[in-house]
């Protein structure tokens, strides 16, 4: 790839205002987790399903949209940084996943929903370290600023 090539602004836009969304929907969903009302919600099940699906078209977006491949192409030692944050998107996947399989059961103890606001707490810190990570990733590959730290 050559480095002259660029890539599409508004590819690496929409992906910001991906990253937004998320970090609103994590905010929500941590609220109506630590509100005990919603034990065993079917709505707060439903907007984890969401997340779900969004979270792997945001995925399947980055893996195509070629930015991380441009970062390396520009500074090569970003290449093993680069890779390592690819390689979580299945395991985030695959937690999320285990986070909705625990609270399939309708009627939820006490303690299973203790244990699953203790998962989503632990998914949510997972995915916005790898937002932190993507993003280092990509400012240093562009060397911009992409107002990222707001
Ligand atoms: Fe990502
Ligand atoms: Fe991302």
């Amino acid at each position: 790839m050559s480095t002259s090539q660029r890539i599409d602004p508004t590819l690496l836009e929409h992906l910001l205002v991906q990253h937004r969304d998320l970090h609103a929907r994590l905010q929500t969903l941590r609220a109506a987790f630590s509100d005990p009302a919603n034990r065993g919600s079917a709505d707060l099940r439903a907007a984890l399903a969401d997340l779900r699906t969004i979270l792997q078209e945001h995925f399947v977006q980055e893996e195509a949209g070629g930015f991380i491949e441009e970062s390396i192409a520009r500074i090569p030692r970003l290449a093993s940084a680069a890779r390592d944050v690819m390689a979580e998107h299945p395991r985030l996947l695959d937690e999320l996943d285990g986070l909705l399989e625990s609270l399939s059961v309708l009627d939820i103890s006490p303690a299973g929903w203790r244990s699953a606001r203790e998962r989503f707490n632990a998914f949510a810190d997972h995915l916005l370290a790898h937002e932190r990570n993507e993003h280092a990733v990509v400012q240093d590959g562009y060397n911009e600023d992409f107002g990222l730290d707001d």
